[in-house]
């Protein structure tokens, strides 16, 4: 299965009783191990993780801290674009050049660097 098609897999996992909003999302490592992810919404609305965070949690929590590409799908008419918590947690652990795919409705996509979404980040480097 393609990246695109696990994310996609993936999807169909998400718990959004709320918004009805599914998104999946597929992370893969450097090494080409991939971790999937959906979002899982909460009554206590704030308590809901996206799909991107329980990706790289996953990932994180299995000892893997470097990527190389990431696929979110969405229904979205216009493919959507990561939330800027989920583009704070991936400060954290893609590098700038790292591949940011997104999928909508009718097979659209966009692809851009993860430095094309946040071009100025706040991460580790930012301490010294
Ligand atoms: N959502 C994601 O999974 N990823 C994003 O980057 C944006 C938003 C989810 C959270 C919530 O379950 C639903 O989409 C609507 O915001």
């Amino acid at each position: 299965m393609s990246l695109i098609e696990q994310a996609r897999t993936a999807q169909r996992s998400a718990y959004a009783p709320y918004s009805k909003y599914h998104v999946g999302c597929a992370l893969e490592t450097n090494d080409g191990t991939i971790f999937t992810g959906c979002n899982i919404e909460n009554a206590s609305y704030g308590a809901t993780l996206c799909a991107e965070r329980v990706a790289i949690f996953k990932a994180v929590s299995e000892g893997h801290r470097h990527f190389r590409r990431i696929v979110i799908c969405t229904d979205s008419t216009t493919p959507a674009a990561p939330c800027g918590l989920c583009r704070q947690v991936m400060a954290e652990f893609f590098g700038p050049e790292l591949e940011i795919i997104l999928c909508g409705a009718n097979e659209t996509e966009r692809r851009y660097t993860f430095a094309e979404l946040l071009p100025h980040p706040f991460n580790q480097s930012s301490f010294v």
